[in-house]
């Protein structure tokens, strides 16, 4: 099926939930008219919207439709054992859509949803006899992943199609994950009907993903709320919290399944340096013994390489907070706009942040330079 994707712009700030309501108010009357069209093309159709979060924008179907799910898959190419994100608007509407009427949010996760929710974590819950989501949203998995996204557009969305609204990010399978519309309608344009156009996804990486159904518990994939803050608000029982192994190295299977395929993958080469201090040497050493002088090389540069002659220098900013919001843009732009045949990325260390920006750039880089054991 092809569409003629229309790209809608919303006012993120014209929306409020006052007094913890679960219901928005939208003070902008064409917001609320974009917001209106996105809700009745999901209650009403198969069909999947595109949508701002404040982690990356995200492909939205209702998560307890079999034939939506089916419609996310097909719009991405994604291959459909790989499970996806439920999203709620509220923990009322967790309960009144999606879980059994005996089913309880365990207790491990309430200190981290009081603190963390609305925003960028996605907790694992089971999948029980009653549970009204569907098996395409699970991957037929035992567990399903659920998180409440900060966003005002994404949360406003879920609430008025009062939809829980499946959703990996809104980029075709292996591309960068999208933080600005106009991603979402560079990969996914003729695939989809609608994108909200709510700005630029400020977190920048996707949720973090963990699972406190296991003892201990489990961070599957680091993202936006990072380890030391699990640490440091979960409670006693997440001071033990596992990182899931290969979160910072490549093959082998592990728990999370989607962890298997290759995400975010630019076209480029990408290279990652690490630990080369302010990147001239080893850079210029890189390009003479790889014989690269009459390639086109980006250079995504952190917090101590020096600009150099001959290479497209991108800044990710100064603080880790910048360098998370700005990877996948930046990536995307090197990739799309300049149309690089090298990547060069320096590394940096995974504290705070840093964590779910290596373990996106381990991911994708084909070749580390200078240190690769601290990474381990
Ligand atoms: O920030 C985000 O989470 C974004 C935005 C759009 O909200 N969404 C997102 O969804 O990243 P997605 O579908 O790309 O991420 C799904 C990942 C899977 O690859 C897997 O790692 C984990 O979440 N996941 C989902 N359900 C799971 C389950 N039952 N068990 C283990 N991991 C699961
Ligand atoms: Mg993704």
């Amino acid at each position: 099926m092809t569409f003629d994707t229309k790209v809608l712009p919303v006012k993120r700030d014209s929306i409020s939930f006052k007094d913890g309501a679960d219901y928005p108010t939208v003070e902008d009357s064409q917001t609320l008219l974009s917001l209106q069209e996105a809700a009745r093309i999901l209650t009403t159709t198969d069909d999947v919207v595109g949508f701002p979060t404040e982690t990356v924008y995200g492909l939205g179907g209702s998560a307890l439709s079999d034939e939506s799910v089916k419609s996310i898959y097909r719009a991405k190419n994604r291959p459909a054992d790989n499970p996806l994100i439920t999203h709620i608007s509220s923990i009322d509407q967790l309960h009144r859509k999606v879980l059994g009427p005996n089913d309880e949010i365990p207790e491990i996760y309430k200190p981290l949803i009081l603190k963390f929710w609305p925003g960028p974590l996605s907790i694992l819950l089971p999948v029980s006899k009653d549970s009204h989501i569907s098996k395409l949203t699970t991957a037929n998995q035992p567990t399903f992943a659920v998180r409440m996204p900060a966003h005002p557009v994404a949360r406003a969305l879920i609430a008025i199609s009062d939809t829980p609204l499946a959703a990996p990010s809104a980029n075709a399978s292996t591309r960068p994950s999208p933080t600005l519309a106009q991603h979402v309608y560079h990969d996914l344009q003729g695939r989809i009907p609608l994108i909200l156009d709510g700005g630029a996804s400020n977190v920048g990486v996707e949720s973090t993903v963990i699972d406190g159904l296991c003892d201990p518990p489990m961070l599957l994939r680091p993202g936006g709320v990072s380890l030391e803050q699990i640490k440091e608000f979960g409670g006693p029982e997440w001071e033990n919290v596992v990182i899931a192994k290969k979160t910072l190295g490549k093959s082998e299977a592990v728990r999370t399944p989607g962890m298997k395929y290759r995400h975010y993958s630019p076209s480029a080469k990408v290279v990652l340096f690490n630990g080369c201090g302010n990147g001239v040497e080893a850079v210029q050493k890189y390009i003479s013994q790889n014989d690269l002088q009459s390639l086109k090389i980006a250079l995504l540069k952190t917090f101590q390489f020096e600009d150099q002659p001959n290479l497209v220098t991108k800044d990710l900013g100064s603080t880790l907070a910048s360098v998370s919001a700005n990877l996948f843009k930046l990536l995307r732009e090197a990739d799309e706009i300049d149309q690089v045949d090298y990547i060069f990325v320096e590394a940096i260390d995974i504290n705070n942040e840093g964590l779910a920006v290596m373990n996106r750039l381990l991911k994708l880089a084909s070749e580390i330079v200078g240190d690769a054991n601290i990474l381990q």
